[in-house]
This record gives C-alpha cells, sequence and structure tokens, in this order.
C-alpha cells in the first residue's frame, strides 16, 4: 500500500496533499529534503506510517539544514524509529558504512559512479578527490591499478578507512586532509594520474589547477559542477580557459547530466581529456 493511502483516515485531505512523495534511503534510513510546513504536527505520524509500508526502513529523518559548509553534511532530526544516523548502505555491489550526518553521502549518485567505474580501464591510476565515506575509491579500485584519494572531513575519511576494509579493496590509498595541501605532496613526489575525478560541484572548478598539476597527456578529468542548461557552454569555456592558463589543453568529451540539485539545476559531470 502507498504512503498516501495509509494516512486517509489519519490525516484530512488537505493535509495528506501535502505529504511529500519523495524520500532518498541511505540504507535502512529514510530522509525526507523537504518536509513540508504544513504536516509539522503529523511528521511523527507520517514517519510511523512510511515505517509501516517499507519493513526494511528502521529510521526516518528529516533534513532540518541542507548540506553547507566545507564538509557538505547536512542536519537530520529523527521523526521515527530507531534513535541512530549510521547505517550500512549497498551499492553497485559494495558496501558502506556511514553516518548520514556526519558525512556527505548521496545515494541518488550511485548511477553516476557505476557509470565512472565502468569506464575505468585495469592499467589506471585514478586519483578521487573530495572522496567522503569511499563510494568513488572502493568502485573505482575494483576496476584500477591503483587509487588514491583526499577527504578533508575526518569522520568521511575514518568511515572511508573501514569502507576500503569492508570491501577487501588493497589497491587504494586514503589521504586525510585538504586537496590544497595534500596535492602538491603528490606532484612534487611526481605522481601523475590517468584518470582524476573530482565530485564537489558546488566548487570544483577552484581546485582545477590541484588536478591539472597531478595530470599528463592523456589524463581524463571528471568535473562534477551544478548548472542550468543555458549555463552548460559557459562552463565547458571556463573549463578550457583554465586549462589553458594552466598550460594545458584539453578537449571536452562530454556533459553528463547526474542529477537535479534545483528546480531547472543539474548536478552536471564535464569530462574532458588532456591533449
Ligand atoms: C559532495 S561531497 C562528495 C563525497 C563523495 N565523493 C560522494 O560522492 O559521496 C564533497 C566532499 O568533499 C570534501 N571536501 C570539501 N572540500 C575539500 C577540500 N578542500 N579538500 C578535501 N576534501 C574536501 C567534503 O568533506 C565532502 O566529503
Amino acid at each position: 500500500m502507498k504512503l498516501k493511502e495509509i494516512l486517509r483516515g489519519k490525516l484530512t485531505s488537505s493535509e495528506i496533499k501535502h505529504v511529500p512523495s519523495s524520500f532518498e534511503i541511505v540504507g535502512d534510513i529514510a530522509i525526507f529534503a523537504d518536509f513540508p510546513r504544513e504536516l509539522r504536527r503529523k511528521e511523527k505520524i507520517v514517519a510511523k506510517s512510511l515505517m509501516n509500508v517499507h519493513k526494511n526502513i528502521k529510521v526516518v529523518c528529516k533534513k532540518s539544514r541542507k548540506y553547507s559548509g566545507k564538509y557538505r553534511t547536512a542536519k537530520l532530526s529523527i521523526l521515527a524509529g530507531e534513535k541512530r544516523k549510521d547505517t550500512m548502505h549497498s551499492e553497485n555491489g559494495c558496501k558502506f558504512l556511514l553516518d548520514a550526518e556526519k558525512v556527505y553521502f548521496s545515494a541518488r549518485s550511485g548511477t553516476e559512479r557505476a557509470r565512472i567505474s565502468n569506464l575505468i580501464k585495469p592499467n589506471e591510476n585514478v586519483l578521487v578527490m573530495f572522496s567522503g565515506c569511499g563510494p568513488f575509491t572502493v568502485q573505482a579500485a575494483k576496476k584500477a591499478k591503483k587509487v588514491v584519494s583526499v577527504e578533508a572531513n575526518p569522520v568521511g575519511h575514518k568511515y572511508e578507512m573501514i569502507n576500503i576494509e569492508l570491501n577487501k579493496i588493497k589497491n587504494a590509498s586514503a589521504l586525510k586532509g585538504d586537496v590544497k595541501r595534500i596535492i602538491p605532496r603528490l606532484k612534487a613526489k611526481k605522481i601523475f594520474f590517468d584518470r582524476i575525478i573530482m565530485p564537489l560541484p558546488k566548487d570544483a572548478t577552484s581546485f582545477l589547477k590541484e588536478a591539472l598539476s597531478v595530470s599528463k597527456k592523456g589524463t581524463k578529468i571528471h568535473l562534477y559542477t551544478f548548472a542550468n542548461k543555458d549555463e552548460i557552454e559557459a562552463r565547458k569555456a571556463i573549463i578550457t580557459e583554465m586549462c589553458k592558463k594552466y598550460k594545458k589543453n584539453c578537449r571536452i568529451l562530454d556533459v553528463i547530466k547526474a542529477g537535479e540539485y534545483a528546480p531547472y539545476v543539474h548536478r552536471l559531470c564535464v569530462d574532458f581529456i588532456i591533449i
């Protein structure tokens, strides 16, 4: 039975119209992104009913603050179920332990992560910047020769180490710290990558200089950004210009819509190659 059907009799018909039709499931936690103000007094009823519909959901939360700050974390309020925010999420055959409040994680990006890992060839050295609890790192490591990842959030890094272990990954090294501080050290050791993943859509272009410094001819870069459809060409031009500024030439390979950030604003991945 659907959530709205189960709520008939518990909510008025006008209240039922406000019941959100979508929520994200991370492990066994359901997360409402925008819980309507109109249902504030009924949120526990809605949350308990959701658990009745989906027996595998053990915690229901609402986002009381959206992703923000350097670590891109959200504030979650528990509406029903167990009093915890940590969970085990399965994605593309891998397992990820994480705290949904202390670490950024979007289950909706699972298809995009599969797309990227399917592009990776067995001889590649891959750099994952902004690696969070390690979803790109683990999935890339299953395909690549070696993966190096960088994450600033100490809690994210802790979970990434756990997830590398949990998925029996032996060819990944997760580094804790700021990309601006860590990448110059890799460059000093003359470590260059075949592929670089930059999953920080809010700000990835500010780290392009660092990415380019550890790239070489043939390196493929996946840079995430937020843009509406009218801004796509400008984003491509900015990337091309920045490459030139740092003495690299690039060719844009593809622009992939990898989710929605807001109405009409896409989460885009610009794939480009250094030539
Ligand atoms: C949008 S999240 C992506 C996390 C992960 N890649 C995923 O797909 O779930 C961006 C991550 O970048 C990290 N971050 C932000 N600025 C950073 C920086 N300057 N250096 C290293 N990590 C950073 C944040 O802590 C956050 O975990």
